[in-house]
Parts: C-alpha cells; sequence; structure tokens
C-alpha cells in the first residue's frame, strides 16, 4: 500500500505535496518520492526512509515548480531501494508516474517493452506504466497515450503521471485503489485520502474505477477509458483540516482515544427520534427487505472483524437473527451458502480493506443484498454495497483503530434496535431501554477516560513484561481480544484474548507470578459469577490481576491487584465502555517503552493489498 498525492496550481507546489505526503504516511512509509515539471524539465527527489529522514537528505523544499507528485511507499514489488522508490520515470525521463496497486500482468509487459528497446532501473511493477505510456506516446498527446496503456494493464492502480511535453496537465487514473479528485483556488489536486488535502480545499470528486481524470491549474475533467467525458458530483467534505492533526496530544492514537465521547455523539446525532431509529437516505435497505431477513452474515478483518463478533452477538440475542462473522480474507476463499434472504455487512474503518472488498464481492455474486458499516465517506467498499451506515469517528489517523471502533459498536447496536423494533422481537419498554442507555455512553466515555491516571500507573509497573493475557466472557470476550491485539500492536509486547472459561483448558499452564491477566468482567447476569470463579483461579496460580469491572462492584477489588471501573450501562452497551481502559493501556504502555505508536512497525492503516 502506498500513498500518494499531486498538485498543478498557479504557485510553487513543494510544500503542498510536504505536507499532504506526512498525513499520507500512515499508507507507507519505507520509501519517499517527489516530482516536479519545471522550464520543460521533469526533476525526481526520492529516497529510502520516511519523510523526514529522505527530506533531511534532499530538501523537498527546495525544489521549485508549480505542478509536482509525492508518494510515500510500502513496498510490494520490488525490495525498500532507492531505485524502486516512486516517482518512476520513462527512457527518456519526461514522463513522471506515482501508483499505487498492483499491475498483475507487469512481467509480460516488462518484457514486451524490453524487447522494443526500453530500459528497465527499477524491480518494479510501476515503471512498467512509464515506460508503457512513453511507448504510446505517438502523437505527443499525454491523454491518449494514459488511456491505450491503462487498457494494456491488468490489475489495481491509483495513478498520478506528469509529462514534461505538456508541463502544465497533471493525468490521474483509478482502478481498485482509492483516488480523489480536489477542486481548490487556481490549484487542483489529486491523493489517495481527502484528509491529505483538506488544508486546500474540501470540494472532492470520487473517481470511479475505470475513470481518468486531467487537471490543469483552472479546471479538472474526468473521462471515461474511451475518451468521453463524465460529469461528476462534486461533494462538500465537512472534516477540518483540523481533525486531522494532532490538536496538542502526543499522539494521533491518544487523540482519537480521546475523541471517542464526540465521535459516538457524533454517530447518534440525528439519529435517535422518539422511539425510532433512522437512518439516512445512503442506507438504502426496505422495511419488506429487513422484515424478511434470515440471516446475517459479517466480514471485517483485525479490529473491524471484532466489532463484527459484537455485532453477532446483539443481533442474535436482540433482533433474533441467526448471524455469523466471517475473516473476509478466508471468505473470499470458500464458496459459502448464501440466500437470498441473507444481508452481508461489511464492517471497515477505511472501505478499502482489499480482502473485505474481495470478500463482499464474492458475497454479491449469490445476488444478497449488502450493507457497509464505514467511517470513509465515498470509499471503495461503500460504493459497491447496496446500503452504508457512516460511523461518523472523522479521519482515523493512528494505525491502530480505536474510535472507529466504538462507533462500528454504536452503528451495530442502532441497527440492532432498528431490526428489533421492525421485528418486534423486543417491547416499546425495551426499546426506550436501549435509547436510553445508548444516549448516556457519550458522558460516560468521558468519564472512563478520567480513570486514565490509574491506568497510566498500571502501565509503569507493568510495561517490562513480555506475555499477557486478556480475558473476558460473552460480549465481553471480542473485548478481550481487541485489548490483546492493542497491546500486540503498538507495544509489540505478545498477548492473547481468550474466552475466560476456556482459560482451564491450556492458556491457564502460562499463568504465574510475573504473568499480567487483564479481565473484562462488568456486572451482568450472564457470566459475571463465573467471571469472578476464573479470577479466582488466576489469582490461586499467583497472576497479576488487573480487572475492568462496573462502578460499585466490591467484589472484584478484594481479588484483582488493580480495578479500573466504568459506569453501569446495558449489558450489549457494556463493551463499548470496556474496551477505552485496554486502549489507554496498551497506549501508555507503548509510550512507555518509546515505540512508534502512530506508525508501529510492519503495520499500515489500510491493507489495500493482499
Ligand atoms: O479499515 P478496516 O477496518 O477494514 O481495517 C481492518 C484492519 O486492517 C484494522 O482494523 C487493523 O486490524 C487495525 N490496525 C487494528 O487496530
Amino acid at each position: 500500500m502506498c500513498g500518494i498525492i499531486g498538485v498543478v496550481s498557479a504557485n510553487n507546489v513543494s510544500e503542498t505535496l510536504f505536507n499532504g505526503l506526512s498525513n499520507l504516511e500512515y499508507r507507507g512509509y519505507d520509501s519517499v518520492g517527489m516530482c516536479f515539471i519545471k522550464n520543460g524539465k521533469l526533476t525526481v527527489r526520492k529516497g529510502v526512509g520516511k519523510l523526514e529522514e529522505v527530506h533531511r537528505k534532499v530538501n523537498f523544499l527546495k525544489l521549485k515548480g508549480s505542478i509536482g507528485l509525492g508518494h510515500c511507499r510500502w513496498s510490494t514489488h520490488g525490495g525498500v531501494t532507492e531505485n524502486n522508490a516512486h516517482p518512476h520515470v520513462d527512457c527518456r525521463k519526461r514522463i513522471g508516474v506515482v501508483h499505487n496497486g498492483i499491475i498483475e500482468n507487469y512481467s509480460e509487459l516488462k518484457e514486451m517493452l524490453i524487447k522494443k528497446g526500453h530500459r528497465f532501473y527499477s524491480q518494479t511493477d510501476t515503471e512498467v506504466i512509464a515506460h508503457l505510456i512513453e511507448d504510446n506516446l505517438k502523437n505527443g498527446k499525454i491523454e491518449d497515450a494514459v488511456r491505450n496503456a491503462l487498457k494494456k494493464m491488468e490489475g489495481s492502480y491509483a495513478l498520478g503521471i506528469l509529462f514534461a511535453g505538456s508541463p502544465g496537465k497533471l493525468i490521474a487514473a483509478r482502478n481498485e485503489s482509492p483516488l480523489v479528485v480536489g477542486i481548490g483556488d487556481n490549484e487542483n489536486f489529486i491523493a489517495s485520502d481527502v484528509p491529505s488535502i483538506l488544508s486546500r480545499t474540501n470540494k472532492i470528486i470520487y473517481l470511479e474505477d475505470g475513470e481518468m481524470a486531467v487537471l490543469t491549474k483552472n479546471e479538472a475533467k474526468t473521462f471515461d477509458l474511451d475518451g468521453k467525458e463524465k460529469k461528476k458530483k462534486v461533494h462538500e467534505i465537512n472534516w477540518n483540516a483540523e481533525a486531522a492533526q494532532k490538536s496538542g496530544y502526543k499522539h494521533f492514537m491518544l487523540k482519537e482515544i480521546y475523541e471517542q465521547p464526540r465521535a459516538i455523539a457524533d454517530t447518534l446525532n440525528g439519529r435517535l427520534e422518539n422511539n425510532h431509529v433512522v437512518f439516512e437516505e445512503e442506507f438504502g435497505l426496505t422495511d419488506g427487505f429487513l422484515k424478511s431477513i434470515k440471516r446475517i452474515v459479517i466480514l471485517a478483518c483485525g479490529t473491524s472483524w471484532h466489532a463484527g463478533l459484537i455485532g453477532e452477538f446483539m443481533l442474535e440475542e436482540l433482533a433474533k437473527i441467526p448471524a455469523e462473522v466471517e475473516y473476509a480474507s478466508e471468505f473470499r476463499y470458500r464458496h459459502a451458502l448464501l440466500g437470498k434472504d441473507t444481508l452481508v455487512i461489511a464492517i471497515t474503518q477505511s472501505g478499502e480493506t482489499a480482502d473485505t472488498m474481495a470478500a463482499l464481492k464474492e458475497a454479491k455474486k449469490y445476488g444478497v443484498k449488502t450493507l457497509a458499516v464505514c467511517n470513509v465517506i465515498g470509499s471503495s467498499i461503500t460504493r459497491i454495497s447496496d446500503g452504508v451506515i457512516y460511523t461518523r469517528a472523522g479521519p482515523e489517523i493512528g494505525v491502530a483503530s480505536t474510535k472507529a471502533f466504538t462507533t462500528q459498536l454504536a452503528v451495530l447496536y442502532l441497527f440492532t434496535i432498528l431490526l428489533a423494533k421492525l421485528r418486534k422481537t423486543l417491547n416499546e419498554k425495551q426499546i426506550k431501554d436501549m435509547i436510553n442507555g445508548i444516549r448516556k455512553i457519550p458522558l460516560q466515555l468521558q468519564s472512563v477516560l478520567d480513570e486514565d491516571n490509574e491506568i497510566l500507573k498500571c502501565a509503569e509497573l507493568y510495561y517490562n513484561k513480555q506475555n499477557s493475557l486478556y480475558l473476558g466472557r460473552g460480549v465481553n470476550f471480542p473485548i478481550a481480544l481487541e485489548g490483546a491485539l492493542k497491546l500486540k500492536e503498538v507495544s509489540y509486547i505478545h498477548a492473547e484474548g481468550y474466552p475466560a472459561a476456556e482459560m482451564k483448558h491450556g492458556p491457564i499452564a502460562l499463568i504465574d507470578k510475573s504473568m499480567p491477566v487483564m479481565f473484562i468482567a462488568p456486572h451482568d447476569i450472564f457470566t459475571y459469577k463465573k467471571v469472578l470463579g476464573n479470577i479466582e483461579e488466576v489469582k490461586a496460580r499467583g497472576g497479576i490481576i488487573i480487572a475492568v469491572a462496573t462502578a460499585g462492584d466490591t467484589e472484584i477489588p478484594k481479588k484483582a491487584k488493580h480495578t479500573i471501573f466504568i459506569p453501569k450501562t446495558l449489558y450489549t452497551l457494556s463493551s463499548i465502555l470496556s474496551v477505552v481502559p485496554l486502549q489507554l493501556l496498551a497506549y501508555h504502555i507503548a509510550d512507555r517503552l518509546g515505540r512508534d505508536i502512530d506508525k508501529p512497525r510492519n503495520l499500515a492503516k489500510s491493507v489495500v493489498v493482499e
């Protein structure tokens, strides 16, 4: 996965590209580069490392030009070397290309181009694109050359292209990789995401697969691959640029954890009317269909998959619809049996995860209805789904997902209420209690955040442990998984999430005096007493118990070494509150260890390759 940005302007564009790339680094940071056209000449600067490191060597801001491209790379084809960094150029160094995606037939194309005399200097699939455009540049018209080259390429791409022979034109094209066009004042943009250009414009065109855009500083036109112009809607995005910055927090992850009360409030805003749940027009599913659903299949990856597990619990418990959750990466390669009365829900923060996208496409082959629960407006997955419920978490920049997760839970909860009401599986009083319950969540989240000092103390005591266990039951078992995932990804400490009662079937052998064991144990009528028993079992073996318990609980503090309290809420809502101490614990431990929290090693924010 990579990030791309391009600008054509009346002014120098190096700073815009630099700032845009620093916002895009979550997409890839093993190498970075820029190219510009000035006086009819293409200049390229690139190197291995993060933006700041490469900038120290090549001084990107010294480069001048009113049209340019930038790229941050996360390698797929070809190792992490300067030659493999983007932009790539053709033989005559007149065409500059930045690319996010994978050209699947690049070997055959490369062989064909080498036979024709093209000379390659990198191992990437992207370099093929520059040479292929050069090969098609018969009449000197760059648009025709790009169009003809695209017709020969197979695979995924978001492309930015410059040609020294047309110094005021920026060409973009998209197929199965995210790309937006930004409309500015005397300047226009392309980018992999909206936040990277939000400081310059909030007017956005979403390119579709098979579309090409031609930008000059004064206009942006969109075409299909036959060169026919397409008029596209310009969306006004109401995220501000500041929302995409850290606002004084040390890391995006911490800022995003603290934004959760606001994010949940936004996610509920306008969707609770009297005793009803109302979604916007893009929800797209009729009452008739919702009443007829016999089964729900949820597809997701990582943290979104954990949200799916909680969704499954809510849907079965309250709306009485059989539900199951699949890893999208597994689902895409098996031939599941889906009937027309199945609803398939894709849960995804980014809306660009390759496995979730492929799984959804696989599901669509059965003619089922599909719904996306997604945070990014206009992202690829929302565009192939029959309906969408947006999570309104705002831009999530930290690689570790936090506010996207809790807003996904809020949306799944609202969707469950809607179904339960339509299908009459809950009475009016129960629906009212559920709505009152979620209305309180933003304030209750704030009081969980107020426990941060206690959590920081635990982090100080245990940051040097090598392993830890996270245990929960029922609706809080997925929270054990999520807490363990958060710790692993930002601190690199090994952690395992388990259903508390399963511990005695194996993991209990790991427990000794040095093992921290996190119990997620809010008070409930289902499993609370059983979890108390599990806590005793760990205590008897000397484990260090840190518990998340309901305010007022007097039993757990007697058994646990540390207790973090969350406010009393409905059972199905407890997971929205109980995950927050675990997010903070992972954050503080990682910070104490000096980890690169917002960009943990080996990870990228959206996994847009398989
Ligand atoms: O954008 P998505 O929700 O589809 O992403 C899915 C996972 O890649 C993501 O949740 C990942 O597990 C996060 N790094 C977890 O914090």
